[in-house]
């Protein structure tokens, strides 16, 4: 092979490397993932409800909001409050738009806690 074949076959391969764009580590959000209590919902109760629905509960509030198994128990209470705009929870004011939906499509896809 002379020296001009050798670049071009060089150049061939390059290309075709860079250009194969299907990166397996990058890893995309799945659209279609189910919301989930430990993965999704828990986290949002720590940081907008647990300072008054904690163990002991504070600030008057009248249960506990710290386990998988109360925050399910109470699903058809909390998804009222954090939608109404008149008396919501937190009392403060109403959670991000992207969190209450979160809530409400754990609701849907079936209270899952894993
Ligand atoms: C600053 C304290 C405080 C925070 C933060 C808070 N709550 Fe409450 N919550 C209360 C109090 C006090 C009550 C009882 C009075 C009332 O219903 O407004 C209450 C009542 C509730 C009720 C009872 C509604 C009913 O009709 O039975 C639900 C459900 C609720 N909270 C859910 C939540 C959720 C979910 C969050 C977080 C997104 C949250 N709360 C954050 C203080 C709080």
């Amino acid at each position: 092979m002379n020296l001009k074949n050798f670049i071009y076959l060089c150049t061939v391969v390059l290309v075709f490397n860079c250009s194969n764009g299907s990166d397996d580590t990058v890893s995309q959000p799945d659209p279609n993932a189910k919301i989930t209590y430990n993965a999704n919902v828990k986290s949002i109760i720590a940081s907008n409800c647990l300072q008054c629905h904690g163990n002991p509960t504070a600030n008057g509030a009248p249960f506990s909001l710290v386990t998988y198994t109360q925050v399910k128990s109470k699903i058809d209470d909390i998804l009222p409050r954090i939608n109404s705009a008149s008396s919501p929870m937190p009392p403060t004011g109403q959670m991000l738009f992207k969190n209450i939906e979160l809530i409400q499509k754990w609701k849907d896809d079936g209270l899952l806690e894993n």
